[in-house]
Protein backbone atom coordinates (compact mmCIF):
# COMPACT_ATOMS: atom_id res chain seq x y z
CA UNK A 1 0.00 0.00 0.00
CA UNK A 2 2.66 2.23 0.87
CA UNK A 3 4.84 1.33 -2.47
CA UNK A 4 1.88 1.95 -4.25
CA UNK A 5 1.44 5.80 -3.50
CA UNK A 6 4.85 6.11 -4.65
CA UNK A 7 6.06 6.99 -8.12
CA UNK A 8 6.29 3.34 -10.76
CA UNK A 9 9.45 3.67 -13.28
CA UNK A 10 10.25 2.15 -16.03
CA UNK A 11 13.57 0.50 -17.25
CA UNK A 12 15.17 -0.56 -20.59
CA UNK A 13 16.83 -3.44 -20.02
CA UNK A 14 18.79 -5.39 -23.11
CA UNK A 15 20.36 -8.74 -22.83
CA UNK A 16 23.56 -7.93 -25.29
CA UNK A 17 24.74 -10.43 -28.26
CA UNK A 18 27.35 -12.24 -25.97
CA UNK A 19 24.33 -12.88 -23.53
CA UNK A 20 22.48 -13.93 -25.84
CA UNK A 21 25.22 -16.28 -27.27
CA UNK A 22 26.25 -17.57 -24.45
CA UNK A 23 22.37 -18.53 -23.64
CA UNK A 24 22.09 -16.54 -20.29
CA UNK A 25 18.71 -14.98 -21.59
CA UNK A 26 16.57 -17.13 -18.63
CA UNK A 27 18.99 -16.90 -16.05
CA UNK A 28 18.90 -12.96 -16.49
CA UNK A 29 15.39 -12.72 -17.00
CA UNK A 30 14.86 -15.08 -13.84
CA UNK A 31 16.61 -12.52 -11.73
CA UNK A 32 14.28 -9.76 -12.38
CA UNK A 33 10.91 -11.82 -12.09
CA UNK A 34 12.28 -12.72 -8.72
CA UNK A 35 13.04 -9.79 -7.62
CA UNK A 36 9.41 -9.10 -7.97
CA UNK A 37 9.32 -6.46 -10.82
CA UNK A 38 7.12 -6.39 -13.40
CA UNK A 39 7.50 -7.50 -16.94
CA UNK A 40 5.89 -5.17 -19.48
CA UNK A 41 8.02 -5.88 -23.03
CA UNK A 42 10.44 -8.60 -24.33
CA UNK A 43 11.52 -9.44 -27.68
CA UNK A 44 14.35 -10.72 -29.56
CA UNK A 45 15.58 -8.37 -31.79
CA UNK A 46 18.35 -7.69 -34.98
CA UNK A 47 19.70 -3.67 -34.04
CA UNK A 48 20.64 -1.50 -36.79
CA UNK A 49 23.88 0.56 -37.02
CA UNK A 50 21.04 3.57 -36.70
CA UNK A 51 19.22 2.55 -33.85
CA UNK A 52 22.59 1.23 -31.67
CA UNK A 53 24.05 4.80 -32.84
CA UNK A 54 20.99 6.12 -31.87
CA UNK A 55 20.55 4.67 -28.30
CA UNK A 56 24.38 5.64 -27.38
CA UNK A 57 24.40 8.88 -28.97
CA UNK A 58 26.03 10.38 -25.50
CA UNK A 59 28.72 8.18 -26.23
CA UNK A 60 29.76 9.46 -29.90
CA UNK A 61 33.40 10.82 -28.62
CA UNK A 62 34.26 8.05 -26.89
CA UNK A 63 37.44 5.94 -28.04
CA UNK A 64 35.43 2.58 -28.00
CA UNK A 65 31.98 4.05 -29.64
CA UNK A 66 32.71 2.06 -32.41
CA UNK A 67 33.28 -1.24 -30.90
CA UNK A 68 30.32 -0.58 -29.05
CA UNK A 69 28.40 -0.33 -32.01
CA UNK A 70 29.86 -3.39 -34.15
CA UNK A 71 29.11 -5.31 -30.05
CA UNK A 72 25.38 -4.65 -30.46
CA UNK A 73 24.55 -5.00 -34.12
CA UNK A 74 26.72 -8.79 -34.39
CA UNK A 75 23.81 -10.93 -33.24
CA UNK A 76 20.10 -10.70 -31.65
CA UNK A 77 19.85 -8.93 -28.67
CA UNK A 78 16.89 -9.44 -26.19
CA UNK A 79 15.18 -6.35 -25.57
CA UNK A 80 13.01 -5.67 -21.98
CA UNK A 81 10.97 -3.41 -20.31
CA UNK A 82 10.38 -3.78 -16.51
CA UNK A 83 8.44 -1.39 -14.24
CA UNK A 84 8.18 -0.66 -10.81
CA UNK A 85 8.86 1.85 -7.83
CA UNK A 86 12.74 2.33 -8.01
CA UNK A 87 13.36 -0.27 -10.14
CA UNK A 88 15.86 2.02 -12.72
CA UNK A 89 18.13 1.91 -9.79
CA UNK A 90 17.47 -1.54 -8.24
CA UNK A 91 18.10 -2.81 -11.88
CA UNK A 92 21.03 -1.10 -11.87
CA UNK A 93 22.36 -2.71 -8.51
CA UNK A 94 21.19 -5.88 -9.65
CA UNK A 95 23.33 -5.77 -12.91
CA UNK A 96 26.36 -4.88 -10.80
CA UNK A 97 29.43 -1.45 -12.26
CA UNK A 98 30.23 -1.58 -15.65
CA UNK A 99 33.57 -3.24 -15.42
CA UNK A 100 32.60 -6.89 -14.44
CA UNK A 101 36.02 -7.44 -12.66
CA UNK A 102 34.87 -4.92 -10.58
CA UNK A 103 31.56 -6.15 -10.36
CA UNK A 104 30.24 -7.69 -6.94
CA UNK A 105 29.47 -11.21 -6.61
CA UNK A 106 25.54 -11.60 -6.57
CA UNK A 107 25.61 -9.80 -9.53
CA UNK A 108 24.48 -10.25 -12.73
CA UNK A 109 27.79 -9.18 -14.42
CA UNK A 110 29.64 -10.00 -11.72
CA UNK A 111 28.68 -13.95 -11.77
CA UNK A 112 28.49 -13.81 -15.83
CA UNK A 113 31.18 -11.80 -17.45
CA UNK A 114 34.87 -10.38 -17.64
CA UNK A 115 35.36 -8.06 -19.90
CA UNK A 116 34.13 -4.29 -19.75
CA UNK A 117 33.37 -4.70 -23.76
CA UNK A 118 31.30 -8.13 -22.95
CA UNK A 119 29.36 -7.54 -20.23
CA UNK A 120 26.01 -9.73 -21.40
CA UNK A 121 23.75 -6.32 -20.17
CA UNK A 122 22.44 -2.89 -20.51
CA UNK A 123 20.58 -1.04 -18.10
CA UNK A 124 19.00 2.69 -18.08
CA UNK A 125 21.02 5.10 -15.61
CA UNK A 126 17.80 7.20 -14.85
CA UNK A 127 14.01 7.15 -15.12
CA UNK A 128 14.42 9.66 -17.93
CA UNK A 129 16.34 7.23 -19.88
CA UNK A 130 14.08 4.47 -19.33
CA UNK A 131 11.07 6.20 -20.58
CA UNK A 132 13.46 7.06 -23.62
CA UNK A 133 15.18 3.90 -24.10
CA UNK A 134 11.85 1.71 -24.01
CA UNK A 135 10.23 4.63 -26.49
CA UNK A 136 13.40 3.89 -28.55
CA UNK A 137 13.51 0.34 -28.70
CA UNK A 138 9.82 -0.92 -28.73
CA UNK A 139 6.98 -0.05 -30.90
CA UNK A 140 3.49 1.25 -29.73
CA UNK A 141 1.52 -2.36 -28.63
CA UNK A 142 4.47 -4.15 -28.27
CA UNK A 143 4.79 -2.65 -23.97
CA UNK A 144 1.78 -4.29 -22.45
CA UNK A 145 0.55 -2.96 -19.57
CA UNK A 146 -1.65 -5.56 -17.23
CA UNK A 147 -2.60 -5.87 -13.71
CA UNK A 148 -0.93 -8.78 -11.55
CA UNK A 149 -3.98 -11.09 -10.62
CA UNK A 150 -2.04 -12.85 -7.86
CA UNK A 151 0.74 -11.39 -5.41
CA UNK A 152 -0.25 -8.20 -4.35
CA UNK A 153 2.03 -8.07 -1.75
CA UNK A 154 4.62 -7.21 -4.19
CA UNK A 155 3.05 -4.13 -6.07
S1 LIG B 1 31.82 6.34 -19.68
O1 LIG B 1 33.08 6.36 -20.43
O2 LIG B 1 32.01 6.48 -18.22
O3 LIG B 1 30.83 7.29 -20.21
O4 LIG B 1 31.27 4.93 -19.96
P1 LIG B 1 30.47 4.01 -18.99
O5 LIG B 1 29.38 4.76 -18.27
O6 LIG B 1 31.42 3.20 -18.18
O7 LIG B 1 29.80 3.08 -20.06
C1 LIG B 1 28.90 3.58 -20.98
C2 LIG B 1 28.49 2.45 -21.90
O8 LIG B 1 29.59 2.05 -22.72
C3 LIG B 1 29.93 0.69 -22.47
N1 LIG B 1 31.37 0.57 -22.47
C4 LIG B 1 32.07 -0.12 -23.36
N2 LIG B 1 31.68 -0.85 -24.40
C5 LIG B 1 32.64 -1.44 -25.14
N3 LIG B 1 33.96 -1.34 -24.88
C6 LIG B 1 34.39 -0.61 -23.83
N4 LIG B 1 35.70 -0.50 -23.59
C7 LIG B 1 33.43 0.05 -23.01
N5 LIG B 1 33.49 0.84 -21.94
C8 LIG B 1 32.22 1.15 -21.61
C9 LIG B 1 29.35 0.36 -21.13
O9 LIG B 1 29.06 -1.01 -21.01
C10 LIG B 1 28.09 1.20 -21.15
O10 LIG B 1 27.10 0.57 -21.93
P2 LIG B 1 25.78 0.00 -21.27
O11 LIG B 1 25.08 -0.67 -22.38
O12 LIG B 1 25.04 1.18 -20.73
O13 LIG B 1 26.25 -0.94 -20.23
Amino acid sequence: LVASLERVDQTYIMVKPDGVQRGLVGEIISRFEKKGFKLTGLKLFQCTKDLAEEHYKDLKGKSFFPGLIEYITSGPVVCMAWEGVGVVASARKLIGVTNPLEAEPGTIRGDLSIQKGRNVIHGSDSPESGKREVALWFKEGEVVEWEPALAPWLI
